[in-house]
């Protein structure tokens, strides 16, 4: 097969260039995002490799078709930025349900101690020989409240982690699970109680700005706000009207609702056009790292693996267990049109 793999990095062609020349899959790889510009790059190619910031609107569906492209490859868990009811009978879409959810909820926790004990603070003082406390003072995370929203496989494994830490955990999902050491509670519960918001739930429709100016106002006084899910979870907007007034305490963001124009390149030197981001960035309480949660060599690894193997299935048999697949509207755990082949 041979592969047009989109805003490719450094840190991917390694992984993917092995695995692809281990099992017969080829990849050409391009610096560009695939958008409605570039979606020509795909032309002759059996499928597209993309990744988050990929736009693979109805309009570029419609082009890859045209052009004879079969698949797309998402080498994430998220597939927000595919309109996937617009593939249905044209194009197969294949992701990568998970690949180290350890990654994004140790991110999420080295996230929540560096603000906590003003790591960041500390690093570059030292490196002024600056040795003075002042100002460093923190708190401990043990006895606080966290809450979790979205309890799948990385919200859990998050949990496990401040369960370590001796916190109270308190948790939201629409498709509550088995509780183990942690209860649910409504979401309006959950923004009265806790100390600590962490948001692993995917991005939808419903989900889009569920953290907004009124669910912040429900929130304890000083809350320390943490995504490393998706960046419209977040209405930016209002994040930064909690800050101003103080009622939010820290904002740590690993992914943020405007990224895709900006994250993963370097605009060091540059002037910054998204006056939101650099407020965000200029307050003392919020850290941002630009969508590097999933960023280890494990999940790097697997990530390449889970992608040429989907497409060596695909290629092979016709279905893959990772296809999403819109017909039946559940594209979640529909096993029944993925073996008939759907279409
Ligand atoms: P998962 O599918 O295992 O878990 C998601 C959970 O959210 C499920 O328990 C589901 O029931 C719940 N959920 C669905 N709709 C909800 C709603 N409206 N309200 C509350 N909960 C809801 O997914 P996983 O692997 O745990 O990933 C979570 C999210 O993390 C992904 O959607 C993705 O956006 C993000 N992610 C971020 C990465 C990063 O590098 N920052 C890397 C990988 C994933």
């Amino acid at each position: 097969m041979r592969i047009a793999f989109f805003d490719a990095k450094d840190y991917d062609i390694p992984y993917f260039t092995e695995e692809g020349d281990r099992r017969g899959v080829t990849f050409k790889f391009y610096e560009t995002k695939l958008t409605a510009d570039t979606a020509e790059l795909a032309r002759g190619f059996d499928g597209v490799c993309v990744f988050v910031n990929d736009e693979v609107g109805e309009e570029v569906v419609d082009k890859l078709y045209s052009y004879g492209v079969r698949i797309i490859a998402l080498r994430c868990a998220g597939y927000n930025n595919v309109a996937v009811e617009a593939c249905y009978r044209k194009i197969h879409v294949v992701r990568v349900p998970a690949y180290s959810p350890y990654a994004v909820a140790e991110h999420a926790m080295a996230l929540l101690l560096t603000s906590v004990r003003r790591i960041h603070k500390a690093y570059n003082r030292t490196k002024e020989f600056n040795f003075s406390l002042s100002g460093l003072t923190g708190f401990d995370l043990h006895g606080k409240t966290v809450g979790v929203i979205g309890t799948g496989k990385i919200g859990r494994i998050f949990i496990d982690i401040c369960k370590g830490f001796g916190m109270n955990v308190v948790a939201y999902d629409k498709f509550p699970g088995q509780e183990d050491g942690f209860c649910y509670v409504s979401l309006e519960e959950l923004f009265e109680r806790s100390d600590v918001i962490s948001l692993h739930c995917p991005l939808d429709g419903e989900t889009y700005h569920l953290i907004g100016a009124e669910a912040i106002a429900k929130m304890k006084k000083g809350v320390i706000l943490l995504n490393a899910s998706r960046g419209a979870l977040i209405d930016a907007e209002a994040l930064l009207e909690g800050i101003k007034a103080r009622k939010v305490g820290a904002a740590l963001l690993d992914v943020y609702e405007e990224e895709s124009d900006l994250f993963f390149r370097d605009f060091s030197g540059h002037i910054l056009e998204d006056d939101v981001l650099a407020r965000l960035i200029s307050m003392p309480n919020v850290i941002v790292t630009s969508h590097q949660a999933f960023l280890t060599q494990e999940a790097l690894k697997n990530i390449a693996e889970t992608t040429v193997g989907n497409l060596v299935a695909f290629e092979k048999d016709g279905v893959c267990e990772n296809e999403l697949c819109y017909r039946c509207g559940n594209i979640e755990t529909c096993k029944r049109s993925r073996l008939e082949k759907c279409f």
